[in-house]
């Protein structure tokens, strides 16, 4: 099949979290299945933009609303990335230091939007079988090629919908409806969501299928997914779950570039033991004591607000642990956060940052990974943890509950229920237990090195989705 993949952020060119890794992975599985598989983008202004050189494929503009916009469709060659790229260059609204968060993100989405269908429709030769939306942000094109008769030439295209986190609708005033195509009162009630345009919720009602990177995340939306509840139930014949897959050729313990020493299931303590020794060095930590490290944004959905109360807990009550944080996010957590440090000697530290070489150096060293999010669609970082040797301590929620199960159950990992302080503790002192018993924590490392999470068999169900869309 001939597949196009349409999102905001792809690994390496540029990456806010996991959304990046799954389209940066997914598209070479599939090629690897023999099928083709491509992504398109926007043109940033970042260092993976400047540093290499991308020719123009196709230069075009579209019109809606009397409005005409010229854009560029760029590519890389020889990408090393598994998969053909090709990017839309609208230099006003795209070319930017930073992926979201600016004022007119509404038009810059939707410009992007624009630009890929009159590509679809005017800069092909050969047309795609099947178009893949990732998230809100390009989650208007089911709606664009089905209800309105600018883009109505690519209506028989099948679009597959991937929700990657409903916190995010893309919500908008119903006042910028003049900035779409003119189209007809029954299109107008497709976006309407209580007053407002939700782009999220049209992807779930004009997209041939909808999934979400978990099966445990549909269930749970099915109940409550701030207000798309009731659609997801509606469309429910259209819904499904696709757990994630990570990258195993890039996240490989036995190759790793990032790590200061690799390691494979036969030298895991003596490998994973120079990270760790790295790792405490630098952020001068005991090497003695078990290392629980968390890594990821610094927003309420990963439970990050729980973090400095977890420090106080722990280290107050339990003599053994050592934790170090890596993260970004909001401005109160990283304060309370940075507060902390030098507290507790040996014992605590934070990076607060985003730093991709240390997080793989944490991956390989570390020896726990608290993940207490309150939700979690699907979460890499415990499949990264698992393939490194590290073993994650989760809240049973969203994609964590797919892929840890408790040492209780005959399991792997450290499983509570609540997003509470007191909850996370009592991991972490079952996790003390644990490390006591030498023994039984090796055994457990080498187990879920050997897990495997690679993006085979979830890039075999992705097409086989595709297929039955036919
Ligand atoms: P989300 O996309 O919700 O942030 P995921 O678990 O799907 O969560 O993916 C997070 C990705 O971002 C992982 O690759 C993780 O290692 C990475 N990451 C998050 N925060 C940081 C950070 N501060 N530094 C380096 N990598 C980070
Ligand atoms: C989102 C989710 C995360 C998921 C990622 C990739 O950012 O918050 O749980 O792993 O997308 O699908």
């Amino acid at each position: 099949m001939h597949i196009i993949h349409t999102s905001f952020e792809c690994y390496p060119v540029a990456k806010v979290g996991g959304l990046a890794d799954v389209v940066g992975a997914l598209p070479k599985y599939q090629n690897r299945l023999g099928h083709q598989s491509h992504v398109i983008m926007p043109f940033y202004d970042t260092k993976f933009t400047r540093d290499n050189s991308f020719s123009i494929y196709f230069q075009g503009s579209y019109t809606v609303n009397a409005k005409e916009v010229a854009y560029t469709i760029k590519t890389l060659e020889n990408t090393g990335l598994g998969f053909e790229i090709f990017f839309v260059d609208i230099p006003d609204l795209l070319f930017r230091p930073q992926v979201y968060s600016y004022p007119d993100d509404t038009d810059r989405f939707l410009a992007f939007q624009y630009a890929v269908l009159d590509w679809l429709i005017n800069g092909q030769s050969q047309s795609y079988d099947l178009l893949h939306c990732h998230d809100h942000h390009t989650a208007l094109l089911p709606f664009l090629m089905t209800s309105t008769e600018e883009f109505k030439a690519l209506k028989t295209i099948p679009t597959v919908l991937t929700i990657h986190n409903a916190q995010y609708q893309g919500h908008f005033g119903f006042n910028e409806i003049a900035k779409f195509p003119a189209i007809t009162d029954e299109a107008k009630g497709l976006l309407d969501w209580h007053g407002s345009i939700n782009p999220l919720a049209a992807g779930i009602k004009c997209a041939w299928s909808v999934t979400t990177v978990s099966p445990n995340y549909m269930k749970e939306l099915k109940k409550s997914a701030n207000g798309l509840e009731d659609l997801l139930q509606k469309e429910s014949k259209k819904c499904t779950g696709i757990l994630n897959g990570i990258d195993t050729d890039f996240w490989d313990p036995q190759n790793d570039a990032m790590l200061i020493k690799n390691f494979s299931s036969r030298n895991l303590t003596a490998g994973r033991g120079k990270n760790k020794e790295w790792l405490c060095e630098h952020y001068d930590l005991d090497p003695e004591r078990p290392l629980f490290a968390f890594i990821g944004r610094l927003v309420g959905e990963k439970g990050a607000d729980l973090l400095p109360a977890i420090v106080e807990e722990t280290l107050a009550i339990t003599p053994e642990p050592v934790l170090f944080i890596l993260g970004s996010g909001q401005t109160e957590v990283e304060q309370q956060l940075l507060k902390l440090k030098g507290r507790y000697p040996k014992r605590y530290n934070t990076y607060i940052g985003y730093d991709e070489e240390l997080s793989h150096i944490i991956y390989g060293g570390a020896d726990f990974l608290l993940m207490p999010s309150r939700v979690e669609p699907c979460g890499l970082n415990q499949m990264y943890a698992l393939r490194y040797g590290c073993i994650p301590i989760v809240r049973r929620t969203g994609g964590l509950q797919d892929t840890v199960v408790d040492i209780g159950d005959n399991g792997f990992g450290i499983c509570h229920d609540q997003a509470l302080v007191w909850d996370v503790c009592y991991s972490i002192k079952r996790a003390v237990s644990l490390y006591e018993d030498q023994e039984q924590f090796k055994k457990i490392q080498k187990k879920i090195i050997k897990i495997d999470h690679s993006w085979d068999r979830s890039a075999e169900e992705y097409i086989n989705l595709y297929q039955s869309l036919k």
